[in-house]
């Protein structure tokens, strides 16, 4: 009977504590710098926030995005959740707002690219949000690359919509050679190229494609976090994912991978707490 007793107690307590914890999000620093760069220039990237709100429209993630002062707002994918179409609207009216304090651009993840499958239930539904998107002035990105001001500077901005053979689940299947290359030739290498792609688990192709800074999320820092150690298990059942979570550094190109705002279908965070990233780019001295 007191063992019982203890059980429930004890996941009573995991329930209370589970609630609070997916209520909140940290600001998570990162800096990137590069020669390529002239100016500082700040950038806040929400990723996999999959329809999710902190407080009523938003506004408590809306309130901290407003506070960096960013120069553009970069979304690495998985505004939404692809079965569950109120989160097109609580997706749409954070962009509605996010619009009014620094150019977004919006690429997608696995959960856009199934609704872009047209076999998908959700298809037109999916397509009337698109337009509604575009309609605000989001920028929305297929595998694109488009030249961007940032702070004073002039950069590339790419995106990577990966197919979905790409998200099977338990694995991760290899990088067909020369995928990137083909989809998307670098332009202007010369400029400082930025890239965002939805899943990490190929941060080392990005890096070897070109980007300068990668900004990839997917993972939701792995649902459980072990302090020192990483995360337990990717949103594709693969365990313990390589790439799970912060900032990789892959000879000249940062790979930083965001642990996400939102969660769907397992509603878990274990010291893995939701995060919007804040990214300074930094000049540096050219060397010659
Ligand atoms: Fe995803």
């Amino acid at each position: 009977m007191g063992i019982l007793v203890a059980i429930v107690v004890v996941a009573i307590c995991y329930i209370v504590w589970q609630k609070w914890e997916l209520t909140k999000f940290g600001v998570t620093e990162y800096e990137v710098s590069s020669a390529k760069l002239k100016y500082p220039a700040k950038a806040a990237v929400i990723a996999d926030l999959h329809g999710f709100s902190y407080g009523r429209g938003n506004q408590r993630l809306l309130r901290q995005v407003r506070a960096l002062s960013p120069d553009a707002i970069f979304i690495p994918g998985d505004m939404l959740v692809s079965k569950y179409p109120d989160t097109y609207a609580s997706a749409f009216s954070t962009l509605q707002e996010l619009v009014k304090i620094a150019p977004v651009y919006y690429s997608y993840g696995n959960h856009e690219s199934r609704l872009r499958d047209v076999e998908a239930a959700q298809h037109p539904l999916f397509l009337q949000y698109l337009k509604e998107v575009k309609g605000l002035g989001v920028c929305v990105l297929e595998t694109e690359s488009l030249e961007i001001p940032l702070g004073g500077n002039r950069a590339m901005l790419s995106a990577l919509e990966l197919d979905l053979a790409y998200y099977e689940k338990g694995r991760v299947i290899p990088l067909e050679p020369g995928y990137m290359e083909r989809r998307l030739p670098l332009e202007r290498p010369e400029l400082f190229q930025i890239l965002l792609a939805h899943n990490p688990a190929y941060a080392k192709e990005y890096a070897a494609w070109g980007a300068d800074a990668a900004f990839c999320g997917h993972n939701h820092g792995g649902l459980i976090r072990f302090p020192g150690i990483g995360s337990l298990i990717s949103p594709q059942f693969t365990w313990f994912p390589k790439y799970d979570s912060g900032k990789i550094q892959l000879g000249g190109c940062a790979v930083i991978v965001s642990r996400g705002l939102g969660t769907h279908t397992f509603h878990i965070r274990i010291f893995n707490r939701a995060e919007l990233l804040s990214v300074k780019f930094l000049p540096t001295e050219k060397t010659s």
